[in-house]
């Protein structure tokens, strides 16, 4: 175990009806002046707009609301949203949504609170911000586990980069499992393994013997494998999905990082994959992962090789490390096809003339990985992957 200090302020109100039963008392703690966030209108259509707008109401909130935050939210989504925030005076801001809508309301809290452009204050200066305004999300998609977290995801389109902002934790996030019933397949699928990948992202990183965080990590993965094929299966087994829901928000709610550096190298690269392609960042994941671990090899043959056999349940009776650490690779993939995620660039629609030169050059080559990569090295991934 390497040394660390746990402690977590983010307040989960899990299950049915969570919104209903918790929400009138957490916005009594805040002020009246509310953000109502959100996407592309997918919570008109459910429902889950009017029954927050009905909550807001009846507790005597103003609301004023931020619509159309897109997938891969830009900065300059999230500089108009900050503008309006410092207008209309917000003391509070309600994100509705998945990933997107939570990343990018992260950077309005902070934003709205700061005179400096977020951006240079923390890639140029290096400084992380001090002030925001108070938040709470409702999760409507599962996957990224944003709601646990203070990093948001966002694409600097000027830039030509997708990166990590530092932004503040929300103060409690409403995760109800019937919430995300009208996902679509697609997303759910995609969520999934962006779940997946972040506990093998993490998994991976260093020291490499096993501590107390894997044990729970390897849990974490077969819960997430075992429970999307019950949801493929059953599409409408709340159950399932609720599993599902929980396992996205341990695999970034820090308990799985304790006393470990993380890895990453997969999602740097996805990232900046994204940067320049806009594409759904769990098909992209799913599409780079066996290649890149195929790279990894034989330096992170012991930890792969450990996947195997507590993950994905492979006999190592008669087989050397290496081979495991193959099997597993291989079991991966085949997951990948068998819950129906593409596993070529091709199948995403990326467009042949796609830069990957550039995609390779512009991303971070991460501490934790056990693999020392180099730009050259990311480029044949990538290369291999169209
Ligand atoms: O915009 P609306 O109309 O709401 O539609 C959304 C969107 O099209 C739809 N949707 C959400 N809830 C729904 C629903 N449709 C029907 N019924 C519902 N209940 O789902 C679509 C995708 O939503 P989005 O938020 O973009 O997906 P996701 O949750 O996968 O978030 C992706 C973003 O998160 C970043 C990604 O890079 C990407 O930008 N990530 C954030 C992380 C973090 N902060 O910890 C970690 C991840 O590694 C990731 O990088
Ligand atoms: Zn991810």
């Amino acid at each position: 175990m390497n040394p660390f200090i746990y402690s977590y302020p983010v307040k989960v109100c899990f299950g049915e009806k969570a919104a209903a039963k918790n929400l009138p008392a957490e916005l009594e703690k805040v002020g009246p002046n509310v953000l109502l966030a959100y996407g592309g209108g997918s919570i008109k259509k459910n429902g889950v707009y009017d029954e927050l707008m009905g909550i807001l109401t009846e507790s005597g909130k103003t609301v004023t609301e931020f619509t159309g935050i897109m997938s891969n939210p830009t900065y300059a989504k999230a500089q108009e949203g900050a503008v309006l925030a410092k207008e209309k005076n917000i003391d509070f801001i309600l994100a509705v949504g998945g990933g997107s809508v939570i990343d990018c309301c992260k950077i309005i809290s902070a934003q709205a609170k700061l005179d400096k452009d977020i951006w240079e204050l923390e890639y140029t200066d290096h400084k992380q911000p001090t002030e925001f305004i108070p938040m709470g999300a409702v999760v409507t998609a599962f996957g990224t586990g944003a709601e646990m977290n203070n990093g948001a995801v966002i694409t600097n389109e000027e830039k030509m980069l997708k990166s990590a902002l530092w932004g503040a934790f929300y103060n409690f996030a409403i995760l109800d499992p019937a919430y995300t019933m009208t996902m679509p397949m697609k997303q759910v699928i995609s969520g999934t393994f962006d779940s997946l990948s972040h506990s093998m992202e993490t998994y991976m990183g260093s020291p490499r013997e096993v501590n107390l965080s894997d044990e729970i990590n390897e849990a974490t993965q077969r819960n997430i494998i075992r429970n999307i094929r019950a949801t493929l299966k059953t599409p409408d087994d709340i159950r399932a999905r609720s599993e599902l829901i929980w396992a996205a928000a341990m695999a970034e709610n820090g308990i799985l990082k304790i006393g470990k550096a993380t890895d990453f190298q997969c999602h740097m690269l996805e990232h900046q994959l994204g940067a320049y392609t806009d594409c759904n960042h769990g098909q992209g994941l799913a599409v780079l992962h066996p290649s890149l671990y195929r790279h990894m090899m034989p330096e992170a043959n012991r930890q792969f090789a450990r996947m195997a056999t507590e993950v994905w349940g492979i006999d190592p009776a008669g087989k050397t490390e290496a081979e495991l650490a193959a099997d597993f690779v291989d079991a991966l993939a085949d997951f990948i096809r068998e819950i129906g995620l593409p596993t070529t660039f091709a199948e995403m629609d990326i467009p042949a003339d796609t830069d990957y030169k550039a995609i390779a050059d512009s991303t971070v080559l991460t501490g934790g990985c056990a693999k020392k990569f180099t730009k050259e090295e990311l480029l044949e991934v990538l290369l291999e992957c169209r």
